[in-house]
């Protein structure tokens, strides 16, 4: 279950006041990248789009890091979107790995054990894959260069695992053979 675009974009519009910042125009460049990639591969479009628009609905909740995956997914599921929640897990673990996350390991013991427990049940689809892909292309301010999207994470974080960034790379491969072109001639 997913909401339709104008219910998406009432959520959104509603949570923003909770924690105003790029992180609202971040989930709109994401959104439109998955639209127009999801087009190209014969994906759902609406789903994709609704899916960027909100991945990182737990932002809602405060400044928190890995905390805003488990209270999207939290938020989501309250809602009856299981799909949405999904993405706001699965965005941030590319390798389907907790220890994956890139930033403070803000959850309590209980909350930390149970996002690891359903990250590791978890099936990838496509949409996952999709906005984790989109998620690298777009900063708060516009749709940029992955490279430079994850040293700018890099800037911010000290760091920035190379098996991430190996696997962000095999999933611009992954959708750039399937839409048979590259990804920026279809999203800028
Ligand atoms: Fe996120």
């Amino acid at each position: 279950m997913y909401p339709s675009r104008k219910e998406a974009h009432k959520i959104l519009a509603e949570a923003v006041p909770h924690n105003p910042g790029p992180w609202e125009t971040h989930s709109k460049l994401v959104a439109l990248c998955a639209e127009r990639i999801a087009a190209e591969c014969g994906l759902d479009t609406a789903k994709a789009y609704v899916c960027g628009l909100l991945h990182d609905i737990g932002r809602r909740f405060g400044v928190k890091h890995l905390a805003h995956t488990y209270d999207g997914y939290q938020y989501m599921k309250e809602l009856g979107y299981d799909d949405i929640a999904k993405i706001c897990l699965t965005h941030s673990f590319h390798n389907q790995d907790i220890h994956d996350y890139v930033g403070n390991y803000d959850l309590p013991p209980a909350e930390f054990k149970e996002l690891q427990r359903l990250l590791e049940q978890i099936t990838y689809d496509d949409y996952d894959r999709l906005i984790q892909l989109c998620d690298g292309m777009a900063t708060g301010e516009a749709i940029v260069d992955i490279e430079e999207r994850l040293r700018e994470v890099q800037l911010r974080y000290g760091f920035f695992p190379k098996k991430k960034l190996d696997k962000i790379m095999e999933l611009r491969a992954y959708f750039e053979e399937k839409i048979g072109k590259d990804i920026y001639a279809v999203v800028v």
